[in-house]
C-alpha cells in the first residue's frame, strides 16, 4: 500500500540509495537532511527530492503532521565520528532520536522505523548473537542506539509501531559514497594504490550487508503486520557475510588485478568482533539479504574505476570525519555541528 514517508538522512549514503527503492515501491517520500554530504557525489547526481531542510533537534510535530511513517537514518554515523566529541553524537543520535519519535507520534504517524546498528553487540565472540543476546555497547555511538531502542520501544501502542533494524555493517555502491566502512574502504585503497591494507591483524569478525539490501528491508517493515513488527528488533544481513576482515580483504585482493595485501596489524587490538544470526527477519519478515560481499565488491571496482574516483575525495568527501572537520574548519558548521550557512 503506498504510503506517505518521510526518510531523514535521505542525503547520507543509505538514505540515496533507499529513497529510489521507496518510490519504487509507489511510496511518497519526502527526505529530511541537514545536508552534511548533500555534494559529496560520485557518479550519477541522486535524484532530487522535497526535502525539509531542518536539523533533527529542531522537529516538531509540526514538521511530521500527513505522514503515515518515519524512516530514520539521520545520525552521526560511526563510531569515530562519536569519539570526536560524545556529547553531540548523544545529543543527535540519542535525545533528537527520541524526540522526533515523540513528535512522531504527537503528529499521528503510525509507523517508526528505526535504523540501529549491530555493533550493539559488541564483543561477542565466535558464536552466533541473535536479537535477544545480552547487548554490549562499547562506543556512544552504539550506546546511543541501545538507548534509542530502551526509550522508543516505551512509546509503542495499539497507534504507534517503533520497529528496530539492526543494521550490519553496509558496504555497495552509493552516489554518496562512504569510504569509512569496511568494504568500500579497502577496495578504495586497493584501487587508489594497489596495497589493499589492513589496520588491525585481520581475524575480527565483521557482519556485512549490502546498502540496496538494507532498503529492501525497510520496505518491507512499512508493509509488515504491526501485530508482529511492533517492538521487534531485527538483524538486517545474513549468516554468509559474516566474515573476518582478513577474508573482507581476500576479497578485495580477487577482483582487483594485481592488489596486494598488506595486513599491517598496526591499530592494535579492536574490541568490535560478532558473528549475528538473521533467522529472525527471515522468519518473521520473510527477509533475507541478496548481495555477496564478492559481487560487492565487483560493483565497488567497476563503479570506483567508471567514475574516476580520487584519493582527495576518498579521503575527504567520503570520509564522514573529514569531511565534519573540514565544515568545521570552513566555518559551515558550528561546534555543535549546526549549520550556520548556505554552503552546507
Ligand atoms: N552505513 C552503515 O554501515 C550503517 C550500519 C548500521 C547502521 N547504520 C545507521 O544507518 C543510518 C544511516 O547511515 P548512513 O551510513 O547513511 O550515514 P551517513 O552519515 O551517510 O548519513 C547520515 C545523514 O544524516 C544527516 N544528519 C546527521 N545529523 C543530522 C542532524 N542533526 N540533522 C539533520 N540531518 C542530520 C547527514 O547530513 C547525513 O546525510 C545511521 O543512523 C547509521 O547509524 C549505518
Amino acid at each position: 500500500m503506498s504510503q506517505r514517508v518521510l526518510v531523514t538522512g535521505h542525503q547520507g549514503y543509505l538514505g540515496t540509495v533507499m529513497v529510489p527503492v521507496l518510490r519504487n515501491a509507489g511510496h511518497d517520500v519526502t527526505g529530511l537532511d541537514n545536508g552534511y554530504f548533500a555534494d559529496c557525489v560520485l557518479g550519477p547526481e541522486p535524484v532530487d527530492l522535497s526535502n525539509l531542510p531542518v536539523d533533527l533537534r529542531d522537529v516538531t510535530a509540526e514538521h511530521l503532521r500527513g505522514f503515515d511513517a518515519v524512516i530514520h537514518l539521520a545520525a552521526l554515523s560511526n563510531d569515530p565520528l562519536g569519539a570526536l566529541d560524545p556529547q553531540i553524537t548523544f545529543d543527535i543520535n540519542h535525545h533528537a532520536s527520541v524526540r522526533l519519535a515523540h513528535a512522531a507520534k504527537e503528529a499521528g504517524v503510525s509507523r517508526f522505523l528505526y535504523a540501529s546498528t549491530c555493533s550493539v553487540y559488541g564483543a561477542a565472540g565466535r558464536d552466533l548473537v541473535g536479537e535477544d543476546a545480552e547487548l554490549n555497547p562499547i562506543t556512544p555511538y552504539a550506546i546511543s542506539k541501545v538507548r534509542v531502542e530502551d526509550d522508543v520501544a516505551a512509546l509503542a501502542d495499539a497507534r504507534f509501531t517503533p520497529v528496530f533494524l539492526r543494521n550490519a555493517t553496509a558496504f555497495g555502491f552509493s552516489p554518496r559514497l562512504r569510504a569509512d566502512i569496511v568494504l568500500n574502504n579497502l577496495m578504495g585503497h586497493a584501487v587508489l594504490s594497489g596495497v589493499v591494507r589492513v589496520l588491525s591483524d585481520g581475524t575480527p569478525w565483521r557482519p556485512l550487508v549490502h546498502a540496496a539490501d538494507i532498503a529492501r528491508a525497510f520496505a518491507v517493515c512499512l508493509d509488515a503486520p504491526a501485530d508482529v513488527v511492533s517492538c521487534r528488533a531485527y538483524n538486517i544481513g545474513t549468516e554468509a557475510n559474516n566474515l573476518t576482515v582478513a577474508q573482507i580483504a581476500d576479497a578485495v585482493c580477487e577482483t582487483v588485478p594485481a592488489a596486494m595485501l598488506s595486513i599491517t596489524g598496526e591499530s592494535g587490538a579492536d574490541p568490535r568482533s560478532y558473528r549475528v544470526d538473521f533467522a529472525r527477519a527471515r522468519t518473521e519478515l520473510g527477509f533475507d539479504a541478496q548481495w555477496s560481499v564478492a559481487d560487492g565488491a565487483r560493483e565497488l571496482y567497476e563503479a570506483y574505476t567508471a567514475y574516476g574516483l580520487t584519493t582527495d575525495d576518498f579521503g575527504q568527501n567520503f570520509t564522514r570525519l573529514a569531511r565534519l572537520q573540514a565544515l568545521r574548519s570552513s566555518g559551515s558548521i558550528d561546534g555543535a555541528m549546526r549549520c550556520v550557512s548556505a554552503a552546507v
